[in-house]
């Protein structure tokens, strides 16, 4: 057997201490299906002192990420630090510099510098692999650049941040409000302390933005995905969507249309018995749809220790292996710049709930609104009347507040946009109504 391919692993945390567990206790299992030895040589992480529950005896310890990224002791540069910038990327770089290759779980990383580290890679002939960055343990970076690469991709989507999947059904089962549901998944270690990355799609995007740069051929284009979080989503709509026979999901879809590429994170609607609706909690779940291989859908755990671990495991079998594919497939010089099509040119059926004034000529105002921009309605519901609030435009507004749901046909965004600007104008509604996307599944 030739000579063992050394690993140097920085980021001892929670994936990081899970990677360097799989390596010891599998050892035997991974040596079976490769063609040489994986050997852990050294480890870094901020604090030596900290007890990671596994043993790190037999590694040399580095004090400076940056340092074992270059040290000629290892082959294998295994980033698990995190973060866009800082340290995570200045390890990265340099161990792409040196002509070492590179396996991340850092979707933050990639998402900003994917094209430019992917380019750095190919010049020194060394490998830049992530599939524990997008949806941990579900290997569809792998499925996208083997086993689906003959299909031509029309749609990539899916349920890519586990906070969320699990905030929305808590809210519909429990019929609980948004802050209330954060905070038991605070408690519950499921939700971060600062959510905000979460629940405002940006850590969706992030992957979506991998994702599509694979599928399309693309240079990776966070900065063009249209990001909506499910802050605004409320009891009202889980339950209108609930009766309507959808689900609220925050999916990520990436689309090719005539327009160029749909990249977009938002809370979606989705058909209560579509197999996507089912997938709930900490799990995650992409599909693909493609020419040849029809709608292929992989679900499983996006997140935790032991999943992304073995995602990271994965990569650095292939490098083993001596795989040097691309890090996007195609050449990075191959990759083009993203024709990003705008999100007012999207297609599609939209759910709008808005308070509405009982009051004569208000229903026949809303309805003429939409027809001007040709929006038609497949159907109107009308919710639960209720006293108008104190303080709210008393003045214009004496009575009944009624809450109307309105599902339209497939229209545009930029229609259903000037149809609810007029309607805001009119004055019949109070708040800002409420839009939320119907997928097409
Ligand atoms: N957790 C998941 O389920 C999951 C899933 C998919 C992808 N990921 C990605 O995996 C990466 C790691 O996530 P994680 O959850 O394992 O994070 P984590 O538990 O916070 O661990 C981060 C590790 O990095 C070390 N570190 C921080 N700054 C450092 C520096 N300047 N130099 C050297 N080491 C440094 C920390 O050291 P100390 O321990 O000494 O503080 C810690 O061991 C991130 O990119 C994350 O997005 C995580």
């Amino acid at each position: 057997m030739s000579k063992p391919i050394r690993l140097g692993i920085a980021g001892l945390g929670t994936v990081g201490a899970a990677v360097v567990k799989l390596l010891n206790e599998r050892q035997q299992r991974l040596q079976a299906a490769l063609p040489r030895r994986i050997q852990l040589v050294a480890v870094t992480a901020r604090d030596r002192t900290k007890d990671r529950g596994v043993d790190l005896s037999g590694f040399e310890w580095v004090d400076d990420a940056v340092a074992l990224a270059v040290s000629p002791d290892i082959d294998v540069f295994i980033e698990l630090i995190g973060g866009e910038t800082g340290t995570a990327y200045d390890a990265v770089e340099a161990a792409l510099r040196s002509g070492k290759s590179v396996v991340t779980a850092n979707k933050a990383l990639l998402a900003h510098h994917g094209t430019e580290l992917a380019r750095l890679a190919e010049k020194s002939g060394a490998a830049l692999k992530f599939e524990a960055a997008v949806a941990g343990g579900i290997p569809i970076i792998k499925a996208l650049r083997e086993s689906l690469w003959s299909s031509e991709i029309r749609r990539v989507y899916g349920i890519l941040n586990g906070t969320c999947n699990y905030i929305l059904p808590l809210m519909m089962t429990e019929g609980r409000a948004f802050d209330d549901v954060l905070a038991e998944a605070q408690a519950a270690g499921y939700a971060e302390a600062d959510p905000t990355f979460d629940i405002g799609g940006f850590d969706a995007a992030h992957k979506l933005a991998l994702l599509t740069s694979i599928a399309f051929g693309t240079e990776v284009a966070f900065d063009d995905i249209y990001v909506e979080g499910i802050e605004n989503i409320t009891p009202a709509d889980i339950d209108a969507a609930d009766e309507l026979g959808y689900r609220i999901k925050l999916l990520g879809v990436a689309l090719k249309t005539d327009a160029g590429i749909e990249q977009r994170v938002h809370p979606t609607m989705v058909p209560k018995h579509s197999a996507i609706a089912e997938v709930n909690g900490v799990t995650n779940c992409v599909a693909v749809d493609g020419d040849d291989v029809g709608a292929i859908m992989l679900v499983g755990p996006g997140a935790g220790a032991g999943p992304t671990a073995s995602s990271v495991v994965s990569d650095i079998m292939d490098i083993a292996r001596g795989d040097r594919t691309p890090a996007f497939v195609r050449p990075a010089a191959d990759l083009v710049p993203q024709e990003r099509a705008r999100m007012r040119a999207h297609e599609g059926a939209y759910y709008i709930r808005m308070s509405v004034y009982d009051r004569p000529g208000a229903f026949a105002a809303i309805a003429g609104r939409m027809a001007e921009q040709e929006v038609s309605l497949e159907s109107i519901v009308q919710r639960r009347a209720h006293r108008a609030l104190p303080g709210i435009d008393a003045g214009r507004a004496p009575g009944e507040l009624t809450n109307v749901v309105l599902i339209t046909h497939p229209t545009t965004e930029a229609a259903i946009r000037k149809a609810l600007e007029a309607i805001v104008a009119d004055g019949h509604i109070v708040h800002k109504p409420q839009m939320i996307r119907i997928e097409n599944l």
